[in-house]
Order: C-alpha cells, then sequence, then structure tokens
C-alpha cells in the first residue's frame, strides 16, 4: 500500500489513490498488441477523463463507469457501493461502433489524434436516457447549455470497464504545472501544510477571485491554485491566455511560499452544483482539505441559482465528502470602502458596487479595452488586452 495514505491529511476519495499508469513491460506489451485490438477513438472529454482516471484525480473510479453506477450517479449522486460521485464519467460511441466490440475483450483507445494511448477492459455496453442524464445532472434539458450539448452529440451506447494510461505525457504547453495528486500530495506533506485550499478557475483571475482566495488563506496553512486546462466551450478565454494571468499573480499578488500553481486537466462541464461536489473531490483527491466555492461555481448562463453549488453540500454527511467547502458570497469593488468586499463585509449600495460579468470583459477585450483596476490588476488586464485584442 502506498505509505501516503496513511500519513497525508486527507484520505484520497474512497481511501485510495488510484494509478493506472502502465509499467514499461505491461506498456510494451501493449504495443505489441496494437495492431491487433480493436479500437475507439476517444473525443478531447473522454481523453482528459482517462488521464485523470489514471493519475488518481478521479479515485475511487479506475474505469468508464458501467451501468449501475452510472445510474446511481444520475440519479442519486452516488455509486453503486453509495460512494458520493456527482458527474458521470462515461466513454460514450455510436452504436456502429459498439456493435462489433465484445464485451471481456481489450480494445485499443486512441486519442483524437489518432495516437494509442490506453486500454479499455471492456466489462459492459449498454444504452442511456440522454434528456434523463441532462435533467438530472445538468438541470435542463436545453441543447443550448453547453453540457448537455455535449451529451446530446455523444455517442448512444457506453462503453465501461477498468482502463490503463500507457504514459503520462508531460503537458505540451504547461510542463512545469503538471502536478499530479501523488505530487501535489508529497509537496504539502513536505511543507508541512495540515490544510490546504483548492480553487477551481476557468476564467481570467480577476479580483472577486483574489479576494476570496486570499480570504481562504487567512484561515489554512497553503492554498492550490488550479485552473481548469482540459476541454471549455470555444468563448472562454484559452487556457494559455490564462495561464500568463495566473503567472503574473504569483510573481506579483501572491505569497509564493503559500501557493502552488498546477494545472487541472480535466476538461468543464458546466453542470453547476454538481459539478462543484465533482471539482471538490477531484481536489480532495490532489489532497486539499478544503474547496472555494464561490458565486455561480461552475455555472453558465443563468441555469443555476447564485448559491445553488454552496447548497447542494448540505445534501451530504461532512464525512461521505471528507473536504470542507469555503462559501463565499458574491464579491465586487466596493467604491465606499475602496476595497473588495461582499454584502456581509460592506454596506455599500448597488451604486457603490463595481462587478463585470464574464460576458461583459469578454466583450470589453475583444474591442481592445483594457478591463479597469477594480476588476482586475492592471499587470492582468494589460496580458489580457493584449491576447484578446483583434479575437472572435
Ligand atoms: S468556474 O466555472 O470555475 O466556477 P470561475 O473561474 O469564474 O468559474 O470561478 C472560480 C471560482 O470563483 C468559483 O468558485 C466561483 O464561484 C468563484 N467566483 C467567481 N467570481 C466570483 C465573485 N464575483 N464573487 C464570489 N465568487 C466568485
Amino acid at each position: 500500500m502506498n505509505m501516503s495514505v496513511i500519513t497525508d491529511t486527507i484520505a484520497p476519495h474512497g481511501g485510495t489513490l488510484i494509478n493506472r499508469i502502465v509499467t514499461e513491460e505491461q506498456k510494451a506489451e501493449f504495443l505489441a498488441q496494437a495492431d491487433s485490438l480493436p479500437k475507439v477513438q476517444l473525443d478531447k472529454r473522454a481523453t482528459s477523463d482517462l488521464v485523470m482516471i489514471a493519475i488518481g484525480g478521479f479515485s475511487p473510479i479506475s474505469g468508464f463507469m458501467g451501468e449501475a453506477d452510472y445510474q446511481g450517479v444520475v440519479d442519486d449522486m452516488r455509486m453503486a457501493d453509495g460512494t458520493v460521485w456527482s458527474v458521470p464519467v462515461t466513454l460514450s460511441v455510436s452504436e456502429e461502433v459498439a456493435a462489433p466490440l465484445k464485451e471481456g475483450s481489450l480494445i485499443r483507445l486512441d486519442n483524437p489524434e489518432g495516437k494509442f494511448i490506453g486500454v479499455l477492459e471492456l466489462t459492459e455496453k449498454y444504452t442511456y436516457n440522454k434528456t434523463h442524464e441532462a435533467v438530472n445532472v445538468y438541470r435542463t434539458d436545453e441543447d443550448k447549455h453547453p453540457g448537455v450539448k455535449v451529451v446530446y452529440e455523444q455517442g448512444a451506447v457506453n462503453l465501461a470497464g477498468p482502463v490503463w494510461l500507457l504514459e503520462r505525457e508531460a503537458h505540451l504547453l504547461f510542463p512545469t504545472y503538471q502536478i499530479d495528486p501523488a505530487a501535489s500530495r508529497a509537496i504539502f506533506r513536505d511543507k508541512g501544510w495540515r490544510t490546504v485550499v483548492g480553487f477551481q478557475t476557468r476564467n481570467p483571475i480577476h479580483r472577486a477571485h483574489e479576494y476570496i482566495i486570499k480570504c481562504a488563506l487567512e484561515i489554512v496553512d497553503g492554498l492550490f491554485l488550479h485552473p481548469l486546462v482540459g476541454a471549455t466551450k470555444s468563448d472562454d478565454i484559452p487556457a494559455d491566455v490564462r495561464m500568463r494571468c495566473y503567472e503574473i499573480m504569483m510573481e506579483n499578488y501572491f505569497p509564493q511560499d503559500r501557493v502552488i500553481l498546477a494545472i487541472n486537466p480535466s476538461a468543464m462541464r458546466y453542470a453547476g452544483p454538481r459539478e462543484a461536489i465533482f471539482h471538490a473531490l477531484i481536489r480532495k483527491n490532489y489532497g486539499c482539505t478544503h474547496f472555494i466555492v464561490g458565486r455561480d461555481h461552475a455555472g453558465v448562463g443563468d441555469y443555476y441559482g447564485t448559491y445553488d453549488a454552496q447548497e447542494i453540500f448540505s445534501q451530504f454527511k461532512p464525512e461521505e465528502l471528507g473536504i470542507t467547502p469555503l462559501k463565499f458570497e458574491h464579491a465586487f469593488y466596493c467604491t465606499r470602502t475602496e476595497q473588495m468586499a461582499t454584502a456581509k463585509t460592506s454596506p455599500a449600495t448597488k451604486e457603490e458596487r463595481i462587478h463585470l460579468s464574464g460576458t461583459k470583459v469578454r466583450a470589453m477585450l475583444r474591442e481592445g479595452k483594457t478591463p479597469p483596476p477594480q476588476f482586475s490588476r492592471p499587470k492582468v488586464a494589460e496580458e489580457l488586452a493584449k491576447a484578446m485584442s483583434g479575437q472572435g
């Protein structure tokens, strides 16, 4: 057994950190079968899900979900054995692709570029109800919702079973920030951090983010700044631009000895409340004891109430989740007190609150305008304006 399980301050979800990366010998054996195995091509999301499973980010999941786990997750946010899990992790293919594949066989998994990257031991094939998944997981059946759209466009058959990843390749753009769960746990241990707060983000870092991060930093030992760099919807700011903004924050505005910047390779689902639970469990696997949930976490459009993603945590016993949410109200710049605040800390009237929506900021950037210092640190704003002017 991995010693880290004993000495870490927080156990991975389900108790054991999953590792599904093959040894060199196993890799050679799989590669020798490359041409004889039936092949399935993964899309971007399934590719990042495979990686997340393999590195333990989705512990205790060790493969694409079978029907009992899938139904439990969709209906009750629990896998068949009762473990809390809020978002399905499935490999969906068309009926034509699924038909010749035999249960019990090994399947070669290729990434979207056609490279052999993993193996699935096919234990089950099953059809599923897409509308039911959409309504339960995303709280809407509208195909305008980017997460629902993915479900509607994916194949009708789920292929399930344990998976293996042939190799943990360095990230092409951000290799130094590729810190997998075993490594982040080791870093936290070395630093002697007993409490670590995880921060999920998919947007360029702004002052409301900084404010809630720093409020959290006041009460824990360290922060795991963990931006998502997997697939996002097309109008979100690209990951490379966002990463430069996080680096600027690290260099100028964060205490470097108390913040670790690392990438989260998973794909965004935009499932709001359900995704907040999913995001928290992933950070628990990376070794975080706490997780920040602010306004409309992982939301999109008007599909979720501002604090739905916070309220969902009360549906579980704290020990079932094993990671503590730190909930923050909508933060804004208060012109009366000349600082960042929330309604909990400032008497500001509506007119005294400066808040810009992500959509508004993206529109400003496309027009070559720089967001104001009350919204964004000037160095970050400059970087964003430079990167985004003239785009889209
Ligand atoms: S998310 O899809 O990853 O949630 P984003 O990167 O904007 O999007 O948010 C990261 C985290 O900061 C989430 O927990 C979100 O709820 C929180 N957050 C974003 N903006 C604010 C704000 N103005 N006030 C409070 N929390 C916020």
